[in-house]
């Protein structure tokens, strides 16, 4: 879904004059992409207005012209010409002008990352200008995109209604049109599917009577992530090819690589395996091709949702380290997206991968079936007796659905034999922790497992596996999972023994407490019986 709200289009009516003349016609440059000609007539008309006394004009052309120089990243110049449009536009008592200046300034402010500088102009501006529906429709789209991208959904709604009921009274279709979109965007992102449908199609009709091309692609794009979260995968796909179509015509990658997205996450939702990975490797390489971040960080999460559905989860982890290194480099002002609620998103799908990888090893050891769930559950109950952080904790709840990752190396027959184990059989088990390694040797995580994973049999005093470190040498993180995994694996039922009662349990490592550092030891036997009690 291209998550962006479309921004508002400037617009401004004439009067007429020589600095006029000037004015339309380095506007027509400008629309023409002439980008130099335009500088060049909006200085000749800014110079003819003040020659001539044209305020009006020449408060237009100083903005105009401000905004030219911000995209051509001079933004002092920009804001010097912009401030003087909007003396301009004060001394002579024309507060749309004035306001329509302010609006531009608290663009600046918002690229550059002053969102509250920007918002507060933005309600000068309105405050100014709000006779003005043009204006009034404008910056009210523009709040609505600054509180949707700090995730204040409802109050972006609020933003987007007042626009849409500006740009009514002012009989811009082309504004409703946006709107309507906005307010889709805004309801699919709130769940609430019928009032999305409902934007959606309006926007779409209005899009259509106007011949507004590319808003119907949009609309049709956006509209059919409604149809998938309503199952109607057909209408899905049938949108996101014509909005494809749509966007052949015209050029613009980025919405291609969205809508082929949207076609291979219908792919997936209907099984169609192979179709899908065509169509989201596609979107991956046109987002990498138009250097949207965004765009290849949500492409990537897609694609490992649909390895992780076709159990290829070291493709699914690889894609979601790429996916949240990524989002590490968004920038929600230029990329006009709340990037925390789409990390915590990815977070999920991560966390979602990790236990599905954890849970297909217990399939080839069918008395573990549930230790890595339970283990992670203990494991982050001792993480945070012992008052470790977030992120530590995240770490050690992903180290434990992988710990044992290794095993899936181990003959089956030597992992379920009944009865003790021979020396060489030992030196098999023994080997599950360099072999996990080695199997995540490619994969870079974002959270640091890899100490967990070699070092979770090692004991505190030195008797443990397969580097034979002791006390401070083992990571606190290696120690939690160790003592957790002894204590679920003592009651549960194995190969080669009954399940123990907690209370044997406990006796039973009582005699073995050099093997974990004492405070980790007491803080274990406080949490886990707290975890028994929420059980
Ligand atoms: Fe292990
Ligand atoms: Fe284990």
């Amino acid at each position: 879904m291209s998550d962006q709200p479309i921004p508002p289009q400037a617009e401004r009516a004439q009067t007429t004059g020589s600095a006029v003349e000037l004015l339309q016609q380095a506007r027509a440059h400008e629309r023409a992409g002439a980008m130099t000609e335009a500088v060049q007539c909006y200085q000749a008309a800014i110079d003819r207005a003040d020659q001539d006394g044209q305020r009006g004009v020449l408060a237009e052309a100083l903005r105009r012209l401000g905004v030219v120089h911000h995209h051509r990243d001079q933004p002092v110049l920009a804001r010097g010409l912009c401030q003087r449009s909007f003396q301009a536009a004060t001394e002579i008592g024309d507060v749309v002008l004035a306001a329509e200046a302010l609006n531009a300034l608290a663009g600046f402010d918002f690229e550059g990352g002053l969102i509250e500088a920007a918002r507060e102009k933005f309600y000068q501006a309105l405050e100014l200008g709000g006779a003005s529906p043009e204006l009034r429709g404008r910056t009210e789209q523009n709040l609505g995109i600054l509180a949707n991208i700090q995730g204040g959904l409802i109050e972006a709604l609020t933003h987007y209604q007042r626009s849409l009921e500006a740009f009514e009274s002012a009989g811009d279709e082309r504004g409703c049109a946006i709107a309507y979109h906005n307010l889709g965007m805004v309801s699919a992102d709130r769940d609430l599917w019928d009032d999305a449908d409902r934007y959606f199609r309006l926007s779409f009709e209005i899009a259509q009577r106007i011949g507004d091309i590319h808003l119907q692609g949009l609309g049709l794009l956006n509209h059919s992530e409604v149809h998938i979260a309503r199952q109607r995968y057909d209408q899905a796909r049938q949108n996101a090819e014509t909005a494809l179509g749509i966007f052949d015509q015209l050029g613009p990658k980025l919405d291609k690589a969205d809508a082929y997205k949207v076609i291979g996450r219908v792919y997936r939702e209907t099984g169609r395996h192979a179709l899908a990975e065509s169509r989201l490797r596609s979107a991956i390489d046109l987002a990498v091709s138009t250097g949207s971040i965004l765009s290849e960080a949500e492409a990537d999460r897609e694609m490992a949702l649909l390895y992780q559905s076709m159990g290829r989860n070291q493709e699914a982890l690889r894609l979601l380290n790429a996916a949240h290194r990524l989002f590490g480099r968004l920038d929600a002002r230029v990329d006009l997206v709340d990037v925390s609620t789409k990390v915590g998103r990815l977070e999920e799908t991560y966390l979602a991968v990790v236990r599905d990888w954890g849970q297909s090893i217990e399939s080839s050891d069918s008395y573990t079936f549930g230790h890595c769930e339970r283990v992670a559950g203990y494991a982050v109950a001792l993480a945070g007796e012992l008052g470790l952080d977030e992120q530590q904790r995240t770490t050690i709840r992903i180290g434990a659905y992988l710990h044992d990752l290794g095993k899936v190396r181990i003959p089956h027959e030597i992992l379920n034999k009944p009865g003790g184990l021979t020396p060489e059989e030992f030196r098999v088990i023994k080997m599950h922790p360099v072999w996990g390694l080695e199997l995540l040797a490619t994969v870079e995580f974002p959270w640091d497992i890899k100490p967990i994973i070699r070092w979770h049999h090692e004991k505190h005093d030195g008797s443990g596996y397969p580097d034979r470190l002791r006390g401070e040498e083992i990571p606190i993180n290696a120690q939690i999972i160790c003592i957790v995994d002894v204590f679920d694996a003592l009651t549960t039922t194995r190969s080669y023994r009954p399940a123990m009662s907690r209370g044997e349990a406990f006796l039973k490592m009582e005699e073995s407490r050099g093997w974990w550092r004492p405070d980790v030891y007491q803080a274990f036997l406080r949490s886990v019986n707290r975890v028994a009690e929420a059980a």
